[in-house]
This record gives C-alpha cells, structure tokens and sequence, in this order.
C-alpha cells in the first residue's frame, strides 16, 4: 500500500511526505525538479527517518508513469506536481496549460489504467475569483480567475469532478488551500523560490537576511483595518497534516468532496511583517506601492467543512509560522543550492 506523491520534492510536497511516513504511509515520490532540487528528498528522507522510492519523471511522459503504476502499488495519489508562479503563467500561459492541465490529465488516464481512481489534489484558494467575500466555503461559486495559473486550478478541478461524474468509482478530495508559510522545525526543509519570490513571506524572509534591500507592500488603500491586503497564512505542517487526513478519507470510501484547508483568520500585510520583526528580531524595511493587478483585498477561509468532516483543524499560530520560516531562511540562506548535497 504506497501513496504516490507526484510534485514530493516541492515545498508542500516535502513536508507532506514527512507527516505522511511519520503517520505510518509507504511513499513514492515523482517529480521532475523544474523546481526542486535532490537535496530536499534527501533531507525529506532523513527527517522521515525512512527511505522511499524516487522516480525522476515528468507527468506529461505518459510511459515514465506506466512504469511507476507498474513497479510500485499505488492506492491513492496526492497531486502536488505543477507549476504556480502567477507571473510567469501570465507571459507563458501555454506552458502553464500544457504543464499543468495537460500533465494532470495524462496522470489521471494512467491512474484509471492502473484502476488507481483515489486523488487528493491541490487546488487553491484563488479559484473563488474576485466576486465572493470572504470568509469563502466550499459551496461558493467558483471561477473569475484572475491569471492563468489560477485557471489551471479551476480547470483540473472541474475535470476531477467530470471524471468522477462519468465513474463513481473515483474518490476525490480537491484541497483549496489559503496561504501557505512556514518551514518544517528542524530547519532542514522549507520553501525555497528559484527567483525573485512573488509571495509574502518568502520576501519578508529574504529581505530580513538581506538579500532583498525592502519589501514593496502593495496598496495600503484596501477596505481592511490597515489598508493592506489581507490573507489566511497556514503553517506549511498543519496543511501536511490535513492531506493526511484527506488522503486517509478518499482510501475508505468514494465520492467527490471540496475542503478549504486554512485557518480561518486573517492577517494584514503590515501584521505579517510585525509579527516576522516580532519572531526574528530583524527590521523588515517597508515601501507603500501601488496595488498588485488581480489582487483582493481580503481572502480567508470558512473552516467548518474540513473540521467536520476530516477532523482536521491548523493549529499553528501566526509567532510560529515566523519562527519557523527564519530558522529555515537563517540556516539556509542560498536556499538548497549552497547546501552542495
Ligand atoms: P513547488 O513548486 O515547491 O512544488 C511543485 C513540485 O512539482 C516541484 O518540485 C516541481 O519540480 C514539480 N513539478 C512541476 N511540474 C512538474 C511536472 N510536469 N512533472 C513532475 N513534477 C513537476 O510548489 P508548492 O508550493 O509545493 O505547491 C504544490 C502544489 O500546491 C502546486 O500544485 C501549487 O500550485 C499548489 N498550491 C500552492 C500554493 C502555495 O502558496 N505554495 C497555494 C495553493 C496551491
Ligand atoms: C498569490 C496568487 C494566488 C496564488 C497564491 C499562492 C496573485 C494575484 N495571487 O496569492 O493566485 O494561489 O499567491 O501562490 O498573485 N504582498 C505584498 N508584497 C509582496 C508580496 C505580496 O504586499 O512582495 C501582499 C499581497 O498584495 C497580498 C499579500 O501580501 O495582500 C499576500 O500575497 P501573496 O503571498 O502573493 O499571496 P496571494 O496574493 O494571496
């Protein structure tokens, strides 16, 4: 009984093989390091305190799965593989659609070939678009996506919930999460941008480091308590943890089911950066700028669905995610790439 985690090398995907073998599961882990590095699955492996079989493979190389679905017992797959910088699908959409959608549905025939019908997929809060107010639950309309990125997410949820239509003997849970932050304790894993990042955190962390002379914080003319943009920032651990519940539901029984995973709490820009200057006693230089395109104002989830159904509920507080995320940011500054392993 292995769990395939496709994107396992990933920030989320990392630390969800840790809660995942630590739980008891045999992973297998598919990725094809467009944004990851072998260091992460080494030390994914040593944190688990297990080894796990890694495949190098991309999801769009239909034969490369034949050959996991075939060498390995597969029962359920949590698909973290994509890419998702809002950006860059912006200037390469085509890319992102083919990466993305069209990798997703070869991944999902394979999985039907192998009678494999079991799938936690990551989907994201951006799907509510720009129409909803927050706080969002699962039974809003969706759609109104801002870039393409955030369709692709739209899509590969409306194609699950097709596939599932046509054959009831899919089980399916579609994970939106809010923001996730945070690194694992030990420092050894944790979010690593190839780029300038376009996420807040990671660009608080890397400006506190001094790798970034300020943060931009875009707009400060919100309709929110400060003025700024306001989120639901989950630790990166209790979001592994809800797809350890999710997986271990979509094993016992079929269906389709929508759960936001955050914690139902919203913090401002201006907050986050207190809070890291708080837990890392570093100033965090700031500039007022002008809005970010395709920006809401405030995003933050209805929590009741997944703490019903799934039991699980983020226990993290705002004083660890910062602490988390500068220990990883501090014990590695270049990221995995300097770490020569
Ligand atoms: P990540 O980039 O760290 O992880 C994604 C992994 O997928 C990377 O290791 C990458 O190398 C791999 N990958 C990409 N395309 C692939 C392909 N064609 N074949 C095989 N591997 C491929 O990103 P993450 O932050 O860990 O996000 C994981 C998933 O969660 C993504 O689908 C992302 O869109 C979604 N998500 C992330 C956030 C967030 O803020 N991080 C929010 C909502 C949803
Ligand atoms: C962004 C994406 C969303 C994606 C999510 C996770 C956009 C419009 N949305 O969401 O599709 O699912 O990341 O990858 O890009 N901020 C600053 N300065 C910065 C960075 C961010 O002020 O340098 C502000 C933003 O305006 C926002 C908040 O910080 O108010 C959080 O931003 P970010 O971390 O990018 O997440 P989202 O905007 O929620």
């Amino acid at each position: 009984m292995s769990i395939l985690v496709t994107g396992g090398a990933g920030y989320i995907g990392s630390h969800t093989c840790v809660e995942l073998i630590h739980a008891g599961h045999d992973v297998v882990v598919l990725d094809n390091f467009s944004n990851s590095s072998l260091a992460a699955v080494d030390r994914t492996r040593a944190l688990a305190g297990e080894d796990f079989s890694l495949y190098r493979c991309d999801i769009r190389d239909r034969e490369g799965l034949r050959n996991i679905f075939q060498k390995e017992s597969i029962d359920a797959v949590i698909h973290f593989a994509g890419l998702k910088s809002v950006g860059q699908s912006c200037s390469m959409p085509l890319e992102y659609y083919e990466n993305n959608i069209g990798g997703s549905v070869t991944l999902f025939q394979v999985m039907a070939e192998f009678g494999c019908k079991k799938m936690v997929f990551s989907s994201s809060a951006t799907v509510y678009g720009q129409a909803n107010q927050a706080p969002f639950s699962e039974d809003m309309p969706v759609g109104g996506t801002t870039n393409p990125y955030g369709t692709t997410k739209l899509f590969i949820e409306k194609i699950l919930q097709d596939a599932y239509a046509a054959d009831k003997d899919w089980s399916v849970s579609l994970l939106r999460y809010f923001n996730p932050v945070g690194a694992h304790k030990s420092g050894r894993i944790g979010e690593d941008p190839n780029d300038i990042p376009n996420n807040l955190m990671p660009y608080v962390s890397q400006v506190a480091i001094g790798r970034l002379p300020y943060l931009n914080v875009y707009g400060d003319d919100y309709p929110t308590p400060d003025g700024t943009g306001v989120r639901d920032y989950i630790h990166v651990v209790d979001l592994a943890l809800g797809h350890i519940s999710a997986v271990e539901r979509v094993l016992k029984q079929t269906g389709l089911e929508i759960f936001n995973l955050g914690t139902g709490k919203g913090h401002s820009v201006l907050e986050m950066v207190r809070a890291f200057e708080a837990a890392s006693g570093v100033n965090v230089p700031y500039q007022i700028t002008a809005r970010r395109p395709g920006d809401v104002a405030v995003s933050f989830a209805d929590c009741e669905k997944a703490a019903a159904v799934l039991g699980w509920k983020a226990e993290r507080g705002l004083a660890e995610m910062c602490e988390d995320t500068w220990r990883w940011q501090k014990n590695n500054p270049d990221g995995y790439e300097a770490a020569g392993e």
